[in-house]
């Protein structure tokens, strides 16, 4: 049985066929970035033109690269929630078309039980299901939440940011201090230069939930520091560097990175993912969690990798691959795969929901 699934909450327009739910036949994913890196972040109207332009190409060449034809398909997976409206409704709306000219069936999936999805799909693949129940940690640039998975994809909030998602707040410390948009991927590289022991960063302990995050706290005492270490000739020569190769090599950005700086990245970085993992650990020990699973742009994270690997929990550890971790339309696909298999289909006027929780 093979699905297409088509995604477009956010920046990046993403079509893709599985089948079975596991095997990934095609998955193609049209960047944004390129465009938004300019404005420091993504500008939704900008994003719906772009959606516009792409989505026809990018689900024909998903089909075409699987060798599906159209009248093959099982069912048409779709994205309609959480994301920007405009860019959720530029998918929805010619997903609902497909599936109103060729009679198959419309499924509509919430992006981030997709991001869910993305490991459960590989680790069945390659012969390591996930054991439940399992504790998921979603973390990209506009969630960072924290799930139990029981048995036959029930999920239940455990906790959640009261501020910023985790990569919102790379991304916010990479413009910060001259390291472009996004952020997440440059910190990453810089990070393993510096001493993530050099500038202690705390965190106020959380009132109510304390399974919840916050991170504005520490972009904050980010800006503090900046403040106070006379930063603002070495920002600038990272933005010209940046304005003159839009992509700089390592060896780049090490040049007009000084120690102290990539101290203060190392440092940042160590505080996100001590949290991240501090708090998905207590989560897992409440609900006796048989696997940890974390997906979400921020997943792609080496630091984070290794200190979960490393971290000597009970209980293994699932990352997606890369390209499955940050948005794509194999993981949507995925997720609509046990709602095929149950009959559970959507009507032509289900609506974008641009705060749809997964609960
Ligand atoms: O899942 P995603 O592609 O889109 C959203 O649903 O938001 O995640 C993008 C986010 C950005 O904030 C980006 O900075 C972050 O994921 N990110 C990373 C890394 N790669 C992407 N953060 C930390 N380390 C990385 N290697
Ligand atoms: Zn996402």
């Amino acid at each position: 049985m093979r699905i297409l699934g088509i995604e477009s909450s956010c920046d990046e327009t993403a079509a893709a066929v599985v089948e079975d739910g596991e095997r990934v036949l095609s998955s193609v994913v049209a960047s944004q970035i390129a465009m938004h890196t300019k404005y420091g972040g993504v500008v939704p109207e900008l994003a719906s033109r772009e959606h516009l332009r792409a989505i026809v190409p990018v689900v024909r060449e998903a089909l075409t690269a699987s060798g599906t034809r159209l009248e093959e398909l099982s069912a048409i997976a779709v994205t309609v929630g959480p994301g920007l409206v405009g860019a959720l409704l530029v998918g929805l709306t010619y997903a609902k078309s497909l599936s109103f000219g060729s009679g198959i069936p419309l499924i509509a999936v919430n992006h981030i039980e997709g991001h869910i999805h993305a490991v459960i799909l590989e680790s069945r693949r390659d012969g390591h299901p996930v054991e439940y129940p399992a504790l998921a940690l979603v973390a990209s640039g506009g969630h960072t939440h924290l799930f139990e998975v029981r048995e036959g994809f029930r999920y239940r909030l455990l906790g959640k940011t009261r501020d910023d998602a985790a990569g919102e707040a790379f991304d916010k410390v990479g413009k910060l201090i001259g390291l472009g948009y996004p952020g997440g991927p440059v910190i990453d590289r810089l990070a393993p230069f510096g001493n993530p022991l050099a500038v202690k960063f705390t965190f106020a302990k959380m009132k109510g939930n304390t399974l919840d995050f916050s991170f504005s706290g520490l972009k904050t005492a980010v800006l503090r520091w900046v403040e106070t270490h006379a930063m603002e000739e070495e920002i600038a020569g990272r933005r010209a560097l940046l304005r003159e190769s839009p992509h700089p090599t390592l060896e780049q950005w090490l040049s007009v990175t000084p120690q102290r700086t990539r101290d203060l990245i190392a440092s940042f970085q160590h505080a996100v993912i001590h949290e991240l993992l501090a708090r998905a650990g207590s989560a897992a020990q409440e609900i006796g969690a048989r696997a940890l699973i974390v997906s979400g742009g921020v997943a792609c994270n080496t630091g984070l990798r290794a200190a979960a690997a490393g971290s000597g929990a009970g209980y293994p550890v699932h990352f997606p691959s890369l390209g499955l971790s940050t948005d794509n339309a194999a993981m949507i696909a995925a997720a609509a795969f046990p709602r095929l298999a149950r009959g559970e289909f959507s009507g032509l006027d289900v609506k974008a929901q641009p705060n749809l929780a997964l609960a």
